[in-house]
């Protein structure tokens, strides 16, 4: 009994200008025609119909994403009416599902990634599946570090489990560059992929110890979950919820108590795997499908374009020809009404555009 959860309410801030609140990354086709949250119902179909798939999301998005993804049913796609990050968001789920299924598998599927070999993804998936349906286990899908990214999780490796499964001795998330820096060159570590694995009743469970004063009130949206109160206890109570994510409110908490006690394993993951967190990702992602990954090269989305001793950069203007002259790791984005200019390097930073811009009304 496996149930997709989609985790689809991010504001994808890192993309701004492309992004809106109303357009995020998840419902743009950032890497071709199909938008990033429909692939990942469609990667998914092997293994679940999406009938058995959940939806958490915002009322922003929610027109949007109901548009795409007609085929999951509409009381399956939950809208918050606030953003409170993953941990709520994902605990809300599971109490929904523990009500009428405590032992069904839940997976947790951000909406923003790309996968390069979907069997070997579905056939990891299933490993864990296997691993979560066994007992009170919590499986996170890890993926290979690359570079001393910072906004990801870190999972130290600890003792062998099974098959390639390993127990997770520490779970560090978005460390800064120096620790970052340390993990990569340990070893030892694998970056958190954002998939989780779990059953409906271990997650809620985890949520009951490490969220005490959020999980009665998901209970209550739960148990209101399909009657004439549902909106208004779920507008009443979620704004209250803690806004923290699943890796700080549950996973580091929880690797803190030891390997052997925190039931945390980690399935090593090499099925291609780019989360397309920020222009950088992308421009990462867009070069090796274009090259196999020339870092000089310039990636540009443009009516055409010529480079004149210019490398490292990534225009996107769809409408416009764009010539590069004796510029290097830029990123510069235009839409109809803003224009974005900054490096690979910063691209992390777009996000305190969006803040600022918020905060300026
Ligand atoms: N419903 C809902 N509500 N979804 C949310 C919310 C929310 O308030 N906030 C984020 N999400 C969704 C996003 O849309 C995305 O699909 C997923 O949850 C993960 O959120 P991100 O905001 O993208 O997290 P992150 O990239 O900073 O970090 C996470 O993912 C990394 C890998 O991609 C962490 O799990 C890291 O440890 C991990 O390495
Ligand atoms: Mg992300």
């Amino acid at each position: 009994d496996f149930r997709p959860i989609i985790l689809a309410g991010g504001s994808g801030t890192r993309f701004w200008p492309r992004s809106r609140r109303a357009r995020a990354k998840q419902v743009l086709a950032l890497d071709g025609e199909r938008s990033m949250i429909q692939r990942t119902l469609d990667r998914l179909a092997p293994l679940a119909s999406p009938a058995r798939c959940w939806v958490v999301t915002n009322d922003l998005l929610s027109d949007t994403i109901c548009g795409q993804l007609d085929v999951v049913p509409e009381d399956q796609v939950v809208c918050e009416p606030a953003a409170r990050n993953t941990a709520p968001a994902a605990g809300l789920a599971a109490f929904l599902i523990e009500r009428t299924a405590p032992d069904a598998v839940l997976g947790m599927f951000p909406a923003d990634h790309v996968i390069g070999d979907e069997t070997a993804f579905l056939a990891t998936i299933e490993r864990a599946i296997a691993i979560a349906a066994s007992g009170d286990n919590m499986v996170v899908l890890g993926v290979k570090p690359t570079r001393p990214e910072t906004g990801y999780g870190y999972i130290e490796t600890g003792a062998p489990y099974e098959g390639t499964a390993v127990r997770v001795r520490r779970f560090t998330e978005k460390p800064n560059l120096e620790r970052a820096e340390e993990f990569v060159a340990a070893g030892n570590y694998h970056w958190n992929s954002g998939i989780f694995i779990w059953s409906a009743q271990t997650l809620a469970n985890a949520i009951r110890e490490h969220l005490p004063d959020t999980a009665p009130m998901l209970e209550e949206i739960a148990a209101a979950y399909g009657t004439p109160q549902f909106r208004e206890v779920f507008a009443r109570l979620y704004p209250q919820c803690e806004n923290i994510s699943i890796d700080y409110a549950v996973l580091e908490p929880r690797s803190a108590k030891g390997e052997r006690y925190s039931r945390l394993y980690c399935l090593p993951a090499s099925f291609g795997w780019n989360d397309l967190g920020s222009w950088a990702a992308l421009y990462e992602h867009q070069l090796e499908q274009l090259n196999g990954g020339d870092a000089r090269a310039n990636v540009t989305e443009s009516n055409g374009s010529l480079p004149i001793e210019a490398s490292g950069n990534y225009v996107y203007s769809p409408k416009k020809y764009v010539a590069l002259i004796g510029v290097k790791d830029l990123v510069v984005v235009e839409t109809d009404d803003a224009l974005l200019i900054t490096t690979r390097h910063h691209s992390q930073d777009v996000g305190k555009v969006v803040k600022e811009l918020a905060a300026q009304g």
